[in-house]
């Protein structure tokens, strides 16, 4: 809801006691956008639902609440329709007066939030030694274009990546690393991030096959918690080849995020036990520490127990989580915590979320919101594979989508006979191509899978990066044939609205409030990507009906003005997501 819906809700509503008393404070008006906009742009129908309870027609109660309604400087006299729906329509001198306005804001009408607080983004989160895959990829753009979303609304925002930088797998590697290869646990960048790879897939085949090497690479775990001073040398020295490797993805993606990996809250995991034994929620099974969870169970039936310390002393992912969490309510104050993970992490979630409610851990003012995502499909409709069916390396995944932009490009120019520079055609390439890999993400309801298709992310047709990368070029383009100075037009220059696509355009750019303000809660990128997908179809659509250049004064400034605040608003919404504009492309 916009400030020009509340401010009309706020009034219904004060209409609403002044017709029938006090006893109607706090009835919700119903105001829903017009469901035909040849009605208008907002109806009421709260008529309808009082008139039992009045023992009224409800058109005629529609007409007692209209008579009280003061609101003749933004509506046009307000309309009984039907069985009693109150139409309103906006009136033009009151939509001009808000382009007006917003088109002296940096922030295009976007207020910051009343209630500015602490929200932590737990994003990306890749595991050390192993390749990061797609499903971080994924994690990564819808993490970051969340955290931009909130950042722009103004809250205190940690954007943090809860690496996987602890546990089994650095037992398993480090002692096969001490048989085949103990230079890589003394010497930096003796192994590259490929050959880390391949040599913890050949660890975890010897910790499957062979009983000793898993006794001794669980002791190497002990040691390491216990802080061994050569174990812990080589543990860091892996994790610094990976973070090496994950840097590199996300500069070219544009990322900032803090590493807080799940080694930092090792020292917490006894305390978590222990309060939850405190708690009395702790129940030992065959020597491992567990808590029994509501709602689920086995294949027999009986509850399922989430262990907190296996019956080797170690911990889990959950406990880590669990520590995390105590962490991040007590120590950064957060009051929201938002994950962002693919949905088969969901009872993981549920399940240490469920078990910190039982001890108390949560207060009522904190919010926990997991935000899963679907998986990412190859055009044959399967998981996302390499043609010899490995897993796809992200760098190879944007050099891919980098260097097939620079293939059509340079095809387009000479088309059209068009000499750049190389690096003209560089810094176009690097642009659109990572950013159709982050639109195309993006732009689908992340609870879907979605196919990974180069020839669609990177068509210049359709929903697509390229698409939208364009249609900033294109407004911002006339604006500036225009050739007026937007900064110093003084106070005569106004917007002003008289053919219906520009009425169309003018409503759709107040709009950007609203559709930021439901991202801010329901965490689903996709609404601004079709926000901004329509507003450039509202955009053409005016400039198909309203010549702009030819146009008289004071039109043509008018006209110039609206193109204008088009491309700000598309760059400022593209940059949410995460994506950068181009003067030219
Ligand atoms: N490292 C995990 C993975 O690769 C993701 C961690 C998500 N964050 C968390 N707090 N559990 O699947």
């Amino acid at each position: 809801m916009n400030a020009t819906q509340e401010q009309l809700k706020l009034k219904l509503a004060q209409a609403l006691v002044a017709a029938f008393g006090a006893d109607y404070t706090g009835v919700d008006p119903i105001l829903v956008t017009a469901s035909n906009p040849k009605f208008g742009d907002f109806q009421a129908n709260v008529a309808l639902s009082l008139s039992k309870k009045l023992g009224m027609q409800p058109r005629a109660i529609a007409s007692a609440i209209v008579e009280k309604l003061d609101i003749s400087d933004i509506c046009e006299p307000p309309e009984i329709a039907g069985p009693g729906f109150i139409n309103l329509k906006l009136q033009t001198s009151y939509l001009e007066a808000q382009l007006n306005a917003i088109k002296a804001d940096s922030r295009l009408g976007v207020p910051t939030a009343k209630n500015p607080q602490k929200e932590i983004v737990d994003f990306s989160s890749p595991n050390i030694a192993k390749e990061m895959h797609v499903g971080h990829l994924r994690s990564t753009i819808i993490g970051d274009c969340i955290a931009r979303i909130l950042e722009f609304r103004g809250h205190d925002v940690l954007r943090l990546n809860h690496v996987g930088d602890w546990g089994t797998q650095f037992g398993m590697l480090i002692t096969y690393l001490r048989e085949v290869y103990p230079a890589a646990l003394t010497t930096a960048d003796a192994l590259d991030i490929g050959d880390l790879v391949s040599f913890y897939r050949q660890a975890k085949q010897r910790f499957d096959a062979d009983a000793d090497f898993q006794e001794t690479a669980r002791q190497e775990v002990v040691r390491l918690q216990a802080g061994a001073e050569d174990t812990l040398h080589a543990w860091k020295l892996l994790c610094e080849q990976s973070r090496k490797e994950f840097q590199i993805i996300y500069d070219l993606l544009d990322i900032k995020l803090i590493e807080r990996g799940e080694s930092f809250y090792n020292s917490f995991l006894p305390a978590v036990v222990e309060d939850l034994e405190t708690a009395g929620l702790v129940e030992e099974n065959q020597g491992a520490k567990c808590v029994f969870l509501d709602g689920f169970t086995n294949r027999e039936g009986e509850p399922l127990p989430l262990i907190v310390q296996k019956s080797d002393g170690g911990y889990n992912y959950a406990t880590t989580d669990l520590a995390a969490l105590r962490y991040r309510i007590q120590e950064d104050q957060a009051k929201r915590i938002i994950y962002v993970t693919d949905e088969g992490q969901a009872n993981h979630f549920s399940q240490f979320l469920q078990v910190a409610k039982k001890a108390n851990w949560i207060p009522d003012d904190v919010k926990i919101v997991h935000v899963p995502f679907g998986l990412v499909l190859g055009e044959d409709g399967k998981k996302f594979k390499t043609r010899s069916g490995d897993t796809v390396r992200l760098r190879d995944l944007l050099d891919e989508a980098v260097s097939r932009t620079r293939a059509d490009l340079e095809a387009r120019l000479k088309e059209e006979g068009r000499e750049e520079t190389e690096e003209f055609i560089n810094n176009v390439a690097n642009v659109v191509g990572i950013s159709a890999v982050k639109y195309a993400d993006l732009s689908q309801n992340r609870t879907s899978n979605y196919v990974f298709s180069y020839d669609k992310m990177l068509s210049l047709k359709g929903n697509t990066a390229p698409y939208m990368i364009y249609a900033y070029v294109r407004t911002q383009g006339i604006s500036r044939e225009g050739n007026i100075d937007f900064a110093n037009l003084g106070d005569n220059a106004k917007i002003i609205l008289r053919e219906d696509a520009e009425f169309t355009l003018a409503k759709h750019l107040l709009q950007l409030d609203e559709v930021i303000g439901e991202v801010e809660q329901d965490l689903l990128p996709n609404r601004l990507c079709d926000y901004l997908y329509n507003l450039s179809d509202k955009f053409n659509k005016f400039y198909e009906n309203c010549p702009v250049l030819k146009s008289e004064e004071p039109v043509r400034t008018s006209r110039l003005m609206l193109c204008d605040l088009t491309a700000r608003t598309l760059k400022l919404g593209l940059d949410m997501l995460g994506i950068k504009v181009l003067e030219r492309m």
